[in-house]
């Protein structure tokens, strides 16, 4: 591998929720660097630790044994973004643009380069970075799998593994109370957590945002299911699946993070309005962040490793402003700036979402 653009010394930050993975996308930036004879720092805290200055030296000893961990040894935030950063005035959160101050920060310990590991908004921050100059490569971050321009983030196999372990538990309960249970999972705005735990898990309705549901197709499910003597069904929603018509469901508002909402409370509002039309006793498990946590899968700890020496490589070509991506299951590079802002999404010609169909899974239409 040449070093084309000489750089010699790289920073590495994880921005957003955390996600399994990132761990081994640290470990196999910093092992790469190293290698190359390259300076490796790690920024903590996300974006945050650019402005208030919060870098190390990474080592191979630092990055030893992390591989299977969990989260980010880095930390990180879903806030702090060096744009539009809050800073304390006369008592009252005032929101600056710290931009300059992170680059400086990088600039006196003579980093020249950086990797962002990051979802959506950290893609959009980095891609400010390097619209103002500075060299920013990006590794694409999250357990949704909605990020445009590759076919897979890393996390969101662990995420679809925790989220059908659920559905098997729940299939087992539900078939000894005759009882419709229905699981919420995340996802945001797109639905390949619902959609691909669903298939796994068998089962009998998946209900994502880009389907508004009628809550008569599922009915019409469950009472199709009874006639056949199954007294139960097992229905997946996406925290952002809404009804037609009808509302995303919202359980937060979070201050100075670049989503404003977080979504949440779909699935208990399904399970109550369908034990109230069908008299079917229909209960709700949220599955939450235990989706995020954890250790991460095989596949997972394979793509982030491939990500985090591709990211690094990318720095050592001086191939610059590129996020790395999975087509084809070809590691390959695309401009942030072409995917900064947009999202991928299940369309209705998705061959998943067409397989579903055709085992008669309902999806609310
Ligand atoms: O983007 C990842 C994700 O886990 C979404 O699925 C979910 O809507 C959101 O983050 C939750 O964010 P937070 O951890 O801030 O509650």
């Amino acid at each position: 591998m040449i070093n084309a653009n000489k750089v010699k010394s790289i920073a590495v930050l994880t921005g957003g929720g955390d996600a399994p993975g990132l761990n081994a996308v640290i470990r196999a930036v910093v092992r790469t660097g190293i290698g190359h004879g390259l300076k490796v720092w790690g920024i903590k805290n996300g974006f945050g630790g650019m402005v208030e200055n919060q870098v190390i030296e990474m080592t191979d000893e630092y990055v030893a044994g992390i591989l299977p961990r969990g989260g980010t040894i880095l930390g990180t935030t879903n806030r702090d973004n060096p744009f539009n950063y809050p800073t304390m005035q006369g008592g009252k959160t005032v929101y600056k643009d710290m931009s300059s101050q992170a680059l400086k920060n990088l600039r006196q310990r003579d980093i020249e380069a950086l990797v962002v590991i990051g979802g959506d908004g950290s893609l959009k921050i980095g891609s400010e970075f390097y619209q103002l100059g500075f060299p920013v490569v990006a590794v694409p971050k999250t357990i949704d799998n909605d990020i445009p321009g590759t076919e897979r983030t890393f996390g969101f196999d662990t995420a679809v593994g925790v989220a059908a372990d659920a559905l098997d538990r729940l299939h087992t309960t539900a078939e000894s109370h005759h009882r419709v249970m229905v699981l919420e999972v995340m996802g945001r705005y797109a639905g390949w957590i619902a959609l691909h735990a669903g298939i796994a898990g068998g089962a009998d309705c998946i209900l994502i945002p880009e389907i508004p549901f009628q809550i008569d197709a599922i009915i019409a499910k469950i009472e199709e299911r009874q006639r056949r003597g199954r007294l139960f069904s097992l229905i997946v929603i996406a925290e952002g699946a809404y009804p037609q018509g009808g509302e995303i469901s919202v359980s937060r508002i979070v201050e100075g993070s670049h989503e404003k909402i977080r979504l949440g409370g779909a699935g208990e509002k399904l399970a109550r309005q369908l034990e109230s039309l069908t008299g079917v006793e229909s209960r709700c498990t949220v599955l939450g962040h235990v989706q995020r946590g954890g250790t991460p899968t095989a596949f997972d700890r394979v793509l982030s490793t491939r990500y985090g020496v591709a990211a690094a490589e990318c720095l050592l070509e001086g191939a610059f402003g590129n996020m790395v991506a999975l087509q084809k299951n070809e590691i390959i590079r695309v401009p942030i700036v072409d995917i900064a802002g947009k999202a991928n999404n299940v369309t209705a010609n998705n061959e998943l979402l067409k397989a579903g169909r055709s085992i008669g899974i309902c999806f609310g239409d």
